[in-house]
């Protein structure tokens, strides 16, 4: 990464994005947040350019971005972000915390963002502007589609596929080889067993019993 980059929105993503590029020793010129005000310090004494809008005062060849949104459940409001300014011909920034465990031979699309602590085994790949977000864990051969949110402490097997926009929600299990849709919520918490559709939203109940043992 050899631009200086300006990070979009200040919120509590940003903010861990930007522990990583600052231990990184990556330089940012600044954040663009319509709810902090213009010409303020924002987080880490970083200048406040003002909104989305600011961007523009820097061409595309100046600059990359860094998608300082998240997602709790809906991956939209992120890959807004990242539609609207790359339509512009910006180029967004993959950010990798130092304190990440990546296998050497992993794939990282533009803008995607592993934090603290994520470890991401030999073999997968990982979409464009995707999170793999602090503790997850992606082990070998996983597709991460586009914009996926991996929340944190997730834990996906070996060979899961994930679709574009789908969200995992924060200590949620994906067992081996299962396919996720696009654009599919997947709980907090939630143990994934099977393949699930485009669109769906699943939650794990702590109430289904199992049928005894009849061996083993
Ligand atoms: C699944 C989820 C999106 C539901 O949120 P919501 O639509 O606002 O739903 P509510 O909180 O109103 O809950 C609706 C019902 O689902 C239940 N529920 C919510 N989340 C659940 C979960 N993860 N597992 C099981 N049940 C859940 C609630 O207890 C409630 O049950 P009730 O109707 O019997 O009272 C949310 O709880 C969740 O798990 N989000 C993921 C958060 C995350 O990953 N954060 C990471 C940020 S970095």
């Amino acid at each position: 990464m050899t631009k200086p980059v300006i990070v979009i929105g200040g919120g509590g993503h940003a903010r861990v994005v930007m522990d990583a590029l600052r231990r990184r020793g990556v330089s940012m010129l600044g954040i663009c947040d319509p709810a902090l005000p213009q010409g303020s310090a924002g987080p880490f004494g970083i200048a406040v350019l003002g909104d989305d809008e600011a961007v523009a005062a820097y061409a595309p060849a100046q600059v990359d971005l860094v998608n300082g949104v998240g997602s709790t459940q809906s991956t939209q409001a992120r890959r807004h972000v990242f539609e609207t300014f790359s339509r512009r011909g910006y180029r967004f920034a993959a950010v990798v915390h130092p304190a990440a465990i990546v296998a050497d031979d992993v794939t990282l699309d533009e803008g995607a963002q592993i934090m603290a602590g994520a470890i991401i085994q030999s073999g997968t790949a990982v979409g464009r502007d995707a999170i793999v977000n602090t503790g997850a864990r992606v082990d070998h051969d996983c597709r991460i589609g586009d914009h996926v949110h991996i929340a944190p402490g997730a834990t996906l097997s070996g060979g899961v596929v994930v679709g574009d926009g789908t969200h995992i929600g924060v200590a949620a299990a994906v067992i081996q080889s299962v396919k996720l849709g696009r654009n599919c919520l997947i709980g907090a918490g939630a143990v994934v067993t099977r393949d699930v559709p485009d669109e769906t939203r699943l939650v794990t109940p702590a109430s289904r019993t199992l049928p005894e043992r009849t061996g083993g």
